[in-house]
């Protein structure tokens, strides 16, 4: 089974991030053939500034390998290295509707939100189709914002089967249901774009203050909170405590006598100890300071071997070259 994930670098990568994508992809390394990348290319439809996507590039790769990535295990790459990503685009592209494109949320939203969309932003579902069909990938691990990108890639794909005879491997997004939107900090999904993170690797001091200034409610502590179950450091707690941990929490708001700093003090401590190991590990990788770059050539070359063999695939049934 071949499996397949990207990550934009648009900024520090996020908790949300990390269950929504990372944790799942690094727990599938012993269950198939895995190719993970940093998707540069995409990260060109959100930001415009050389040096930081350069910068987010290798800081996003450094913290997935940090966080237990092994490039023995798996093929990480750079999408930009392999450019044979923007030919796919290309050939899929000539067969998408529009109108599948004009679906797309976050292409929705930029209008929406009064937005002046690029080309980039509206072909991004098909660059994306190209890079989970350009590795025959049978199973794209993402939070639930991703899914309908996957199922625009699967309509792609099997379009093209019809029309040029079967060629791609039709993918299946693989999504969890318990992480699928971790929230941010205001209670929205959290994400790079809305300021909202809390931070893999953050500064110990910055993510107290971003996790101590979480808005709650105005109840006093005494009161019991029915809700419990709704409250977002409860469900970030979640994430990072023990099961009987954060139940033990949610009974303590539920019944009355838990105060939202004790609350939010307990989060950033599970916080700050469940990334310990790898906040060492990513100390240890960045002593040596080619190693990242070195994983990624690699992952590179790698690479190649598939996307050169799809690429020639999906050229010759479709007409193109000698
Ligand atoms: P962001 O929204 O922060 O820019 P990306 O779009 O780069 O994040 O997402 C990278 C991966 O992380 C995707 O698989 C995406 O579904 C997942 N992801 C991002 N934010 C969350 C979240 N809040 N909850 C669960 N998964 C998320
Ligand atoms: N669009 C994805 C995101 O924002 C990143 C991505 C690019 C990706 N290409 C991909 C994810 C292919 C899975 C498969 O999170």
């Amino acid at each position: 089974m071949r499996i397949l994930s990207g990550i934009q670098p648009s900024g520090a990568l996020h908790i949300g991030n990390y269950f929504g994508m990372m944790k799942p992809a690094i727990e599938l390394q012993t269950k198939g053939e895995c190719y993970y990348f940093i998707a540069d290319y995409h990260s060109m439809t959100s930001l415009t500034d050389a040096a930081e996507r350069r910068r987010h590039t290798r800081e996003n790769a450094l913290d997935f390998l940090a966080c237990g990535l092994d490039p023995k295990k798996s093929v990480f790459f750079r999408q930009s290295d392999l450019p044979e990503v923007t030919e796919l685009t290309w050939i899929i592209g000539a067969l998408t509707p529009v109108g599948l494109l004009e679906r797309a949320h976050g292409y929705k939203d930029k209008l929406a939100k009064g937005g002046a969309p690029n080309f980039g932003l509206f072909a991004y579902p098909v660059l994306m189709a190209a890079d989970i069909l350009l590795y025959d990938s049978n199973l794209v691990p993402v939070g639930r914002d991703q899914k309908q990108h996957v199922e625009i890639t699967r309509d792609i794909a099997i379009k093209f089967n019809q029309t040029y005879g079967e060629t791609f491997v039709v993918p299946e997004p693989d999504i969890r249901e318990e992480v699928a939107t971790v929230p941010g900090t205001d209670g929205q999904k959290m994400s790079k774009s809305y300021g909202n993170t809390i931070e893999i690797f953050g500064d110990e001091k910055a993510m107290r203050k971003r996790i101590m200034s979480i808005v709650m409610d105005s109840r006093t502590p005494q009161e019991p909170k029915p809700d419990a179950d709704k409250n977002i450091v409860i469900q970030l707690l979640k994430l990072v405590a023990p099961n009987d941990v954060a139940a033990d929490f949610a009974n303590r708001l539920r019944a009355g006598g838990l105060g939202y700093g004790d609350l939010k003090k307990a989060f950033f401590e599970h916080y700050w100890n469940y990334f310990a190991a790898a906040r060492a590990r990513r100390a240890e990788l960045l002593a040596n300071r080619d190693y990242v770059e070195q994983v990624l050539r690699d992952g590179a070359g790698r690479a190649r071997a598939v996307a050169a063999k799809v690429l020639a695939r999906a050229r010759k049934v479709s007409g193109l070259g000698s």
